[in-house]
């Protein structure tokens, strides 16, 4: 039973993830209906319908989101040396917990929007650059993108993030949404389930995959030196990064995703053909080496790997990719802890006691 390893443990109307398949569905849509046709504000309306009373008539969140961005420009200023000082997802953590923790539309808008806002203000403060406040007019992923650089991206680039977010929204019972879940379950507010969240995010093993698999691809540097690199990090017991899942037995459907969006990307001249040439051959040498090492477990490609390069390619440091998977997965989160608020029970399971057991000796020593 160690890590809940088939446990149903919510019914959710929220994503389906079909580890056998290499599907994802949310809100009844397949993910490359959802990349093809929908914007991340959409995928957030899809997620939101039927939790929050406004969300109802299905009327889109744009212009409350872009409202919300701005709210929580304010709280930059909170950002003294000390925060600063932070690896950006801890530093985004503790700006988020300033919001009020309630329940309503408003708290889960701004919560949704604070990553997108806080993320780029950070990384600027860290540089000793000023932070661009929203245009709560803009797209989500082109202002976050704006916030960032201080122009107007290229729309190629404002397309790719706004892909990466509809991939990230949602997605099962992952580490991360059960905390939210559990969280929630307690009748705390959404501010406190997403701080929750975001602190079981920033693992490698779940959202802080990322940024390492940058670190592997540079350490690798040519598509030649990747089986010996990988082999001898096997060797030394360490796992390789963008790869293996809990639940998918075959390739994440987010990874084809990512791939697409980045071969759409260098078509257009926003990414180095020869980085994504690189990045391909090390999932291939990756792939060979791990079905040797593991040959009773499929470890296949999952959504970090590919992340990694399109997120470098947007010019997000690799520090702050994590912060860029939470601005994404906030509207999951929400939608998740909204459910269990209004359609599940407080979530308190059993362990199983394994130690000593008590004794008239051990008793008397304990008084
Ligand atoms: N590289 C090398 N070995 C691996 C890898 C990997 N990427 N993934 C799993 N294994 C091995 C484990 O060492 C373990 O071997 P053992 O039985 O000899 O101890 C075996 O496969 C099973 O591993 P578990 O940890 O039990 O499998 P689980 O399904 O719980 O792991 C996880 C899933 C945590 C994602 C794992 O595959 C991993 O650590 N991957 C690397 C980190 C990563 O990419 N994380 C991002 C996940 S995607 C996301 O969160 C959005």
């Amino acid at each position: 039973m160690s890590g809940l390893d088939g446990v149903i443990a919510a019914d959710t109307a929220l994503s389906d993830v079909d580890g056998e398949a290499g599907r994802l569905i949310i809100r009844g849509r397949s993910l490359d209906e959802l990349i093809a046709h929908c914007h991340y504000e959409q995928v957030l309306t899809l997620l939101w319908a039927t939790l929050f009373p406004e969300c109802d008539g299905a009327s889109r969140l744009d212009e409350a989101l872009g409202h919300a961005r701005a709210a929580v420009f304010e709280h930059v200023g909170a950002a003294d040396a000390h925060v600063l000082a932070l690896p950006p997802v801890d530093a985004v953590r503790l700006l988020l917990g300033r919001l009020e923790d309630e329940n309503d539309l408003q708290t889960a808008l701004r919560l949704v929007a604070a990553p997108a806002v806080l993320t780029p203000a950070v990384i600027r403060l860290a540089r000793g650059l000023r932070p661009i406040p929203p245009d709560p007019t803009a797209a989500h992923a082109a202002d976050m993108l704006r916030m960032l650089h201080g122009h107007t991206p290229d729309p190629a680039q404002a397309a790719a993030l706004d892909r990466y977010l509809v991939s990230a929204s949602d997605h099962g019972l992952n580490a991360s949404t059960f905390t939210a879940r559990v969280i929630a379950s307690t009748r705390a507010g959404l501010t406190a389930a997403l701080v929750g969240a975001l602190c079981a995010l920033k693992g490698p093993l779940h959202g802080g995959a990322p940024g390492p698999v940058l670190d592997m691809l540079d350490a690798i540097g040519v598509p030649g030196a990747a089986k010996p690199w990988l082999e001898a990090a096997l060797a030394r017991g360490e796992r390789l990064m963008g790869f293996g899942h809990r639940i998918y037995r075959v390739r994440d459907p987010r990874a084809d995703a990512i791939q697409g969006t980045l071969q759409m990307l260098a078509n257009a001249g926003g990414l180095q053909p020869a980085r994504l040439q690189l990045a391909e051959a090390v999932e291939h040498a990756a792939l060979e080496v791990l079905s040797r090492h593991k040959p009773d477990r499929p470890l296949q490609t999952n959504l970090e790997f590919y992340t990694a390069l399109l997120l470098e390619a947007l010019g997000f440091p690799r520090e702050a990719f994590t912060c860029v998977f939470a601005a994404g997965r906030a509207g999951g989160w929400v939608a998740h802890a909204r459910e269990q608020v209004l359609r599940g029970r407080l979530i308190r399971p059993l362990s199983r006691y394994v130690g000593p057991p008590s004794s008239p000796a051990a008793d008397r020593l304990a008084v």
